[in-house]
């Protein structure tokens, strides 16, 4: 897509020449929200891609064009394996044919809340004992600033192929100091900034930043990503790469926060901190609006920050800001079953042996993933203090198992008649598909943790906002 070529662009002649005739063989491993719709990428601009994946039950779908991520249609899937120009594996064995591998795998936090780095460390292992010269390896998936040359770097070498650390400048499109060709294979990071759901930018229309451990893998890099990408960003080494991606999700970690205690505030002042956003928002300048919620979800902004502040540990280095952010978007769920609690007081019921309906079950609007999601702790608060717990979420007719929680529910549809036999329904996920004007109409009472019934006008005295 991006024709124009760098003018610092010297990756290593057979790399470039291959992506030139569109031959370069892509492999992506890890075929998640981020590493599918990675992989259909580039096979839609031409690249033979192939997808890797220890989930064999995801490799044998997509093998028949089908889909397992509610915003990737089964037919944009079936036409590039259609066409062979993508195709699923479980076999490892076929890394070595790749030009390109791509790490798209999970970076979880173990049960101590600090980074698990397994996933990559395996398939850094995989990788290893396929590596042959030639090869760019992108590390792609969300961690600390050091963990490329600490962690990857480190395994691959012992494959015997090396790949020096070397400095260079970059003004963000060119390397500014001498490019040499430099070790056998080539390693970069780029961080991926899916964003499930999002109408308004697709996957090649996010700018896409690259660093790498030398100048020759930051190049390469930058070419193979500049065949589907619109926007590249050069940087200077993989640690900034790394740590851009940890100060977007920091920020956006930090900012809710800070709604979320402002609204505890606003309620107790009895103002509407919704309305207050939208008040501030007006400024053309200077203001980012953040909503507040019941507590974060997803696999990015309740651990990513978490893996810097291990990481600074190491540095002697507390980092106030995220530990804060991270104690308040915590409690959230927990502020929530207190105002189910006091909300079912004050019609003198009480929250022991209270049916409660919670709708939404995603960590947010409109799409299919629960990682992490507040409502799953909310029912394990309620039910915790007795109460009876059931939910529905158009994603979800039955509540897959985590982790962390088995609750061995199935939906319950919200039909006038269900909605008016619970104390209470609490809306913790906003989706578009539901009436919160039948569902304030037909509930005895509504706990609102998104102002999702901003617009409904009829029966308002049922509602609390929390
Ligand atoms: N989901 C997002 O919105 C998002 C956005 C930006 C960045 N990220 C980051 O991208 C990375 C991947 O996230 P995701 O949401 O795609 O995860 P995911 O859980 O949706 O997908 C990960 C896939 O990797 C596979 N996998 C695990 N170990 C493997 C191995 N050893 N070899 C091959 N495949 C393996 C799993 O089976 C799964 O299919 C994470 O670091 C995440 O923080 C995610």
């Amino acid at each position: 897509m991006n024709e124009a070529r760098p003018a610092g662009f010297q990756a290593s002649a057979a790399f470039r020449s291959k992506l030139q005739s569109k031959t370069a063989q892509i492999g992506v491993i890890g075929l998640g929200y981020v590493g599918l719709p990675l992989g259909l990428l580039f096979a839609r601009n031409g690249f033979p891609t192939t997808g890797f994946d220890i989930d064999q039950a995801k490799v044998d779908m997509l093998e028949k064009g089908g889909s397992y991520i509610r915003h990737i249609p089964g037919s944009a899937i079936a036409e590039q394996v259609g066409e062979k120009r993508f195709r699923a594996t479980g076999d490892f064995g076929d890394l070595q044919a790749m030009d390109a591998i791509l790490i798209c795998v999970p970076t979880p936090l173990d049960q101590h809340r600090e980074p698990d780095l397994t996933f990559v460390c395996r398939t850094t292992e995989a990788i290893a004992r396929q590596l042959r010269p030639g090869q760019l390896v992108v590390l792609e998936s969300t961690t600390y600033p050091g963990t490329t040359e600490e962690v990857v770097l480190q395994l691959l070498v012992k494959s015997g192929l090396s790949c020096p650390v070397l400095p260079y400048v970059t003004d963000g499109s060119h390397v500014t100091t001498p490019v040499e060709t430099e070790g056998d294979f080539l390693l970069a990071f780029s961080p991926e900034r899916e964003d499930p759901g999002n109408k308004q930018f697709q996957t090649h229309q996010i700018p896409k930043v690259v660093g790498g451990v030398n100048a020759s893998s930051a190049l390469a890099a930058q070419a193979l990503y500049g065949q589907a990408f619109e926007k590249i960003l050069l940087v200077s080494s993989t640690r900034v790469a790394e740590m851009a991606k940890i100060l977007e999700n920091t920020y956006r970690c930090v900012n809710i926060a800070l709604v979320n205690e402002l609204k505890l505030l606003c309620l107790r002042m009895g103002i509407d901190i919704w309305e207050v956003i939208e008040a501030a928002r007006t400024k053309p300048f200077g203001f980012t609006a953040f909503s507040p919620g019941p507590g974060l979800g997803g696999h990015c902004i309740p651990i990513d920050p978490f893996y810097l502040a291990w990481k600074a540990r190491e540095y002697e280095f507390p980092t106030r800001f995220i530990e804060l952010a991270g104690e308040i978007n915590a409690a959230m769920p927990e502020h929530v079953v207190t105002y189910v609690r006091d909300a079912l007081n004050r019609r003198r019921q009480c929250l022991q042996d209270a049916r409660i309906l919670i709708l939404g079950i995603a960590y947010k609007k409109d799409i299919d993933d629960l990682r992490e999601s507040p409502s799953l702790r909310i029912i394990e608060l309620l039910k915790d203090k007795g109460a009876q717990v059931d939910y529905h979420d158009p994603y979800f007719p039955r509540l897959p198992r985590t982790r962390k929680y088995d609750f061995g529910l199935t939906a319950v549809e919200p039909t006038a008649e269900a909605l008016a036999s619970y104390d209470a329904v609490v809306i913790v996920t906003d989706h578009s598909s539901y009436d919160y004007a039948a569902i304030v109409r037909h509930a005895p009472l509504v706990v609102d943790t998104r102002n999702a019934t901003k617009g409904v006008k009829e029966h308002r005295e049922k509602i609390v906002l929390c």
